[in-house]
Protein backbone atom coordinates (compact mmCIF):
# COMPACT_ATOMS: atom_id res chain seq x y z
CA UNK A 1 0.00 0.00 0.00
CA UNK A 2 3.11 2.14 0.59
CA UNK A 3 3.75 3.57 -3.19
CA UNK A 4 0.07 3.67 -3.49
CA UNK A 5 -1.52 5.09 -0.54
CA UNK A 6 -2.47 8.93 -1.11
CA UNK A 7 -2.09 9.55 2.71
CA UNK A 8 0.46 11.66 4.34
CA UNK A 9 0.42 11.46 7.96
CA UNK A 10 1.58 14.55 10.00
CA UNK A 11 2.99 13.58 13.06
CA UNK A 12 2.90 16.55 15.51
CA UNK A 13 3.86 15.26 18.96
CA UNK A 14 6.59 15.72 20.71
CA UNK A 15 9.60 12.82 21.18
CA UNK A 16 10.86 10.07 19.19
CA UNK A 17 9.43 7.22 21.39
CA UNK A 18 5.28 8.58 20.74
CA UNK A 19 6.52 9.41 16.97
CA UNK A 20 8.41 6.01 16.32
CA UNK A 21 5.10 3.94 17.80
CA UNK A 22 2.49 5.67 15.54
CA UNK A 23 5.31 5.50 12.64
CA UNK A 24 5.39 1.34 13.51
CA UNK A 25 1.77 1.58 12.76
CA UNK A 26 2.08 3.57 9.60
CA UNK A 27 4.34 1.42 7.74
CA UNK A 28 2.49 0.10 4.87
CA UNK A 29 -0.42 2.67 5.13
CA UNK A 30 1.02 5.81 4.17
CA UNK A 31 2.82 7.90 1.08
CA UNK A 32 4.84 9.45 3.95
CA UNK A 33 4.99 10.84 6.95
CA UNK A 34 5.12 14.12 7.42
CA UNK A 35 6.89 15.73 10.33
CA UNK A 36 7.46 19.15 11.39
CA UNK A 37 9.28 21.76 14.09
CA UNK A 38 7.18 19.96 17.44
CA UNK A 39 8.85 16.48 16.45
CA UNK A 40 11.99 18.09 15.21
CA UNK A 41 12.50 20.40 17.92
CA UNK A 42 12.08 17.38 20.62
CA UNK A 43 14.47 14.64 18.67
CA UNK A 44 16.44 16.79 16.58
CA UNK A 45 17.01 16.19 12.70
CA UNK A 46 18.54 12.68 13.05
CA UNK A 47 14.50 11.98 13.16
CA UNK A 48 14.36 11.49 9.78
CA UNK A 49 16.83 8.39 9.51
CA UNK A 50 14.66 6.97 12.31
CA UNK A 51 11.51 7.57 11.17
CA UNK A 52 12.68 6.21 7.56
CA UNK A 53 12.50 2.73 9.04
CA UNK A 54 8.94 2.79 8.41
CA UNK A 55 7.84 5.35 5.64
CA UNK A 56 9.58 7.67 3.71
CA UNK A 57 9.49 11.36 5.40
CA UNK A 58 8.36 14.32 4.29
CA UNK A 59 10.33 17.08 6.13
CA UNK A 60 7.69 20.27 6.17
CA UNK A 61 9.95 23.11 8.04
CA UNK A 62 8.30 26.09 5.89
CA UNK A 63 11.26 27.09 5.10
CA UNK A 64 11.01 30.99 4.84
CA UNK A 65 14.40 32.96 4.49
CA UNK A 66 17.29 34.20 2.87
CA UNK A 67 18.59 32.15 -0.53
CA UNK A 68 21.48 31.14 2.09
CA UNK A 69 20.08 30.14 4.92
CA UNK A 70 17.44 28.08 2.86
CA UNK A 71 20.21 26.15 0.95
CA UNK A 72 21.92 25.95 4.38
CA UNK A 73 18.92 23.78 5.65
CA UNK A 74 17.81 22.18 2.64
CA UNK A 75 21.10 20.29 1.98
CA UNK A 76 20.89 19.18 5.53
CA UNK A 77 17.41 17.58 5.18
CA UNK A 78 18.57 15.86 2.09
CA UNK A 79 21.75 14.47 3.96
CA UNK A 80 19.34 12.80 6.02
CA UNK A 81 17.46 11.26 3.36
CA UNK A 82 14.01 12.83 3.53
CA UNK A 83 11.78 12.04 0.92
CA UNK A 84 10.47 15.80 0.76
CA UNK A 85 10.47 19.19 1.81
CA UNK A 86 8.00 21.72 1.84
CA UNK A 87 8.86 25.54 1.68
CA UNK A 88 7.37 28.68 1.47
CA UNK A 89 7.58 30.67 -1.67
CA UNK A 90 6.32 34.29 -0.45
CA UNK A 91 10.34 34.62 0.20
CA UNK A 92 10.95 34.55 -3.83
CA UNK A 93 12.46 33.17 -6.47
CA UNK A 94 15.66 33.39 -5.62
CA UNK A 95 15.19 31.96 -2.33
CA UNK A 96 13.39 29.22 -3.83
CA UNK A 97 15.83 29.00 -6.15
CA UNK A 98 18.41 27.87 -4.14
CA UNK A 99 16.24 25.43 -1.91
CA UNK A 100 15.49 23.41 -5.58
CA UNK A 101 19.23 23.55 -6.37
CA UNK A 102 19.71 22.45 -2.96
CA UNK A 103 17.28 19.63 -2.64
CA UNK A 104 18.55 16.62 -5.18
CA UNK A 105 16.36 13.91 -5.51
CA UNK A 106 13.87 15.51 -2.72
CA UNK A 107 10.61 16.04 -3.81
CA UNK A 108 9.80 19.52 -3.00
CA UNK A 109 6.45 21.48 -1.84
CA UNK A 110 5.62 25.09 -2.30
CA UNK A 111 3.25 26.75 0.15
CA UNK A 112 0.44 28.50 -1.96
CA UNK A 113 -2.41 28.58 0.37
CA UNK A 114 -3.40 27.16 3.29
CA UNK A 115 -5.91 25.85 5.51
CA UNK A 116 -6.52 28.08 8.80
CA UNK A 117 -8.71 30.89 8.95
CA UNK A 118 -5.93 33.25 8.97
CA UNK A 119 -4.63 32.42 5.02
CA UNK A 120 -7.96 34.51 4.32
CA UNK A 121 -6.05 37.88 5.63
CA UNK A 122 -3.07 37.57 3.67
CA UNK A 123 -1.52 34.65 1.96
CA UNK A 124 -5.16 33.55 -0.40
CA UNK A 125 -4.97 37.20 -2.55
CA UNK A 126 -1.80 35.88 -3.32
CA UNK A 127 -2.29 32.88 -4.37
CA UNK A 128 -1.64 33.39 -7.95
CA UNK A 129 1.47 34.47 -7.56
CA UNK A 130 2.79 32.21 -5.38
CA UNK A 131 1.53 29.45 -7.77
CA UNK A 132 3.34 31.11 -10.86
CA UNK A 133 6.59 31.09 -8.88
CA UNK A 134 6.02 27.85 -8.29
CA UNK A 135 5.61 26.68 -11.50
CA UNK A 136 8.80 28.93 -12.83
CA UNK A 137 10.88 27.02 -10.35
CA UNK A 138 10.42 23.47 -11.22
CA UNK A 139 8.95 22.16 -8.24
CA UNK A 140 7.77 19.27 -7.75
CA UNK A 141 3.87 20.09 -5.71
CA UNK A 142 2.08 22.56 -4.18
CA UNK A 143 0.11 22.75 -0.79
CA UNK A 144 -3.39 23.43 -0.98
CA UNK A 145 -6.65 23.33 1.24
CA UNK A 146 -8.13 20.34 2.18
CA UNK A 147 -10.59 22.17 3.83
CA UNK A 148 -11.26 25.30 1.03
CA UNK A 149 -12.36 22.59 -1.82
CA UNK A 150 -13.10 25.99 -3.99
CA UNK A 151 -9.43 27.45 -3.31
CA UNK A 152 -8.39 23.83 -4.12
CA UNK A 153 -10.06 23.39 -7.55
CA UNK A 154 -9.49 26.48 -8.82
CA UNK A 155 -5.20 25.75 -8.69
CA UNK A 156 -5.70 22.42 -9.82
CA UNK A 157 -7.68 23.99 -13.02
CA UNK A 158 -4.58 25.96 -13.87
CA UNK A 159 -1.43 23.76 -11.90
CA UNK A 160 -0.42 22.08 -14.66
CA UNK A 161 1.76 18.83 -13.48
CA UNK A 162 2.35 20.15 -10.18
CA UNK A 163 0.90 17.71 -7.55
CA UNK A 164 -1.09 19.22 -4.59
CA UNK A 165 -1.01 17.80 -1.04
CA UNK A 166 -3.92 18.87 1.32
CA UNK A 167 -3.99 19.49 4.63
CA UNK A 168 -6.71 20.65 6.55
CA UNK A 169 -8.55 17.54 6.45
CA UNK A 170 -9.74 15.75 9.76
CA UNK A 171 -9.35 18.28 12.79
CA UNK A 172 -9.55 21.62 10.89
CA UNK A 173 -12.68 20.41 9.08
CA UNK A 174 -11.91 18.97 5.65
CA UNK A 175 -13.24 15.64 4.45
CA UNK A 176 -10.51 13.30 2.60
CA UNK A 177 -13.03 12.47 -0.25
CA UNK A 178 -13.95 15.99 -0.97
CA UNK A 179 -10.40 17.18 -1.19
CA UNK A 180 -9.28 14.11 -3.69
CA UNK A 181 -12.72 15.39 -5.61
CA UNK A 182 -10.99 18.74 -5.65
CA UNK A 183 -7.99 17.50 -6.86
CA UNK A 184 -5.96 16.70 -4.38
CA UNK A 185 -3.11 13.78 -5.18
CA UNK A 186 -2.03 13.90 -1.32
CA UNK A 187 -4.11 14.19 1.70
CA UNK A 188 -2.39 15.35 4.87
CA UNK A 189 -3.90 14.49 8.26
CA UNK A 190 -2.57 14.48 11.47
CA UNK A 191 -4.84 15.13 14.60
CA UNK A 192 -7.70 12.58 13.60
CA UNK A 193 -4.98 10.13 13.11
CA UNK A 194 -2.25 10.43 16.18
CA UNK A 195 -4.99 11.35 18.65
CA UNK A 196 -7.34 8.47 17.86
CA UNK A 197 -8.11 5.58 19.90
CA UNK A 198 -6.59 3.16 16.86
CA UNK A 199 -4.48 5.30 14.42
CA UNK A 200 -4.00 2.03 12.25
CA UNK A 201 -7.98 1.80 12.13
CA UNK A 202 -8.18 5.49 11.42
CA UNK A 203 -5.33 5.50 8.57
CA UNK A 204 -7.15 2.37 6.78
CA UNK A 205 -10.68 4.64 7.26
CA UNK A 206 -9.10 7.33 5.78
CA UNK A 207 -7.41 5.03 2.87
CA UNK A 208 -10.42 3.36 2.08
CA UNK A 209 -12.36 7.02 1.79
CA UNK A 210 -9.61 7.95 -0.64
CA UNK A 211 -9.57 5.24 -2.89
CA UNK A 212 -13.19 5.71 -3.32
CA UNK A 213 -13.16 9.19 -4.42
CA UNK A 214 -10.45 8.61 -6.93
CA UNK A 215 -12.86 5.61 -8.24
CA UNK A 216 -15.09 8.37 -8.53
CA UNK A 217 -13.23 10.75 -10.70
P1 LIG B 1 -3.86 18.41 11.50
O1 LIG B 1 -3.62 17.93 12.88
O2 LIG B 1 -4.58 19.70 11.45
O3 LIG B 1 -2.37 18.67 10.94
O4 LIG B 1 -4.46 17.38 10.60
C1 LIG B 1 -2.12 19.31 9.73
C2 LIG B 1 -0.66 19.37 9.48
O5 LIG B 1 -0.43 20.05 8.27
C3 LIG B 1 0.19 21.30 8.53
N1 LIG B 1 -0.64 22.25 7.87
C4 LIG B 1 -0.30 22.98 6.84
N2 LIG B 1 0.83 23.03 6.17
N3 LIG B 1 -0.14 24.60 4.70
C5 LIG B 1 0.90 23.87 5.10
O6 LIG B 1 1.97 23.95 4.48
C6 LIG B 1 -1.28 24.57 5.33
O7 LIG B 1 -2.24 25.21 4.95
C7 LIG B 1 -1.37 23.73 6.45
N4 LIG B 1 -2.39 23.46 7.27
C8 LIG B 1 -1.90 22.53 8.13
C9 LIG B 1 0.22 21.52 10.02
O8 LIG B 1 1.38 22.18 10.40
C10 LIG B 1 0.15 20.11 10.52
O9 LIG B 1 1.44 19.54 10.54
Amino acid sequence: MTQESRLILALDVYGVEKAEDIAKQAEGRVRAIKINWPLVMTSGIGVVQRLSRYAEVLCDLKIADIPNTNRLITQKVNEMGAWGIITHIFTGSDSLKAVKEASGEMKVFGVVAMSHPGASEFMLGFRDRLLALAKEAGLFGIIAPGNNYEVTKELRSRAGTLKIASPGVGAQGGSASDAILSGADYIISGRSIYESDNPSVEMDLINEEIKQAIGLK
